[in-house]
């Protein structure tokens, strides 16, 4: 499964890519204005930081001017990921820019059907929000079951980009689902590496080490 981050703050995204298990970065309106960064100029920083797919997103509503919006956005780095709303307009925006070999993910999807939609229309990724869907009284993780048995079906080529990742269990439970690909907050993230059982073995090892006297020689 791959990993990408949902931010917009290059310090997060820059510590994450040094562990060399980044494949790529999301981002949204909100998550610029949270950066409070001018969106092309750190859209452009965010593409050079990482090789993966970035996730831009036009923010029109009609199809021409999200053509119109796109064209800016793919003009920024190779690796820009043009995202759309899960609309008519955006599907047909899908549908055109991936025709030309332009990479689009189709965001805010909350139905295997609108899923679906989004597959025909080919879509590279479709963006399934997990934590929103749980928030409305639906199962989150329900929904990215049926997509991937629909996708499975019909051998589509989109992948599941599991999105609005609350917690650490929906990372878990989308790898046993399948999912291709999973966004999730810095802090999500980095609490995946995190167990108190490996911090107690630490302690433990290096204590009974300190007795032997002796170091690794390093050079
Ligand atoms: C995905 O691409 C979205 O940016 C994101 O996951 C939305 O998450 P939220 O529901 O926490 O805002």
């Amino acid at each position: 499964m791959k990993f990408f981050v949902d931010t917009a703050e290059i310090a997060d995204i820059k510590e994450l890519a040094e562990t060399g298990l980044l494949d790529g970065v999301t981002t949204n309106p909100s998550l610029i204005a949270k950066s409070g960064r001018d969106f092309i100029e750190v859209t452009k920083e965010i593409c050079g930081i990482v090789d993966g797919p970035v996730s831009a997103e036009v923010v029109a509503l009609d199809h021409e001017t999200m053509m119109r919006e796109a064209e800016t956005l793919r003009k920024i780095a190779d690796n820009v990921c043009i995202k759309v709303p899960l609309t008519i307009d955006g599907l047909k925006t899908c549908k055109k820019l991936t025709g030309d070999g332009t990479m689009v993910n189709v965001t805010l999807c909350f139905s295997a059907n609108q899923a679906l939609l989004a597959a025909k229309a080919g879509a590279t990724f479709v963006s399934p929000f997990v934590g929103r869907h749980d928030d409305n009284g639906f199962d989150g993780m329900d929904l990215i079951r049926d997509i991937r048995l629909i996708y499975d079906n019909y051998a589509f080529e989109t992948e599941i980009l599991v999105a609005s990742v609350r917690h650490v269990v929906h990372v878990l439970e989308s790898a046993r689902i399948g999912a291709d690909v999973m966004t999730a907050p810095p802090s999500v993230i980095k609490s995946l590496f995190k167990h108190v059982l490996t911090d107690k073995g630490i302690e433990g090892f290096l204590a009974d080490w300190a007795k032997t006297g002796q170091s690794i020689p390093t050079e």
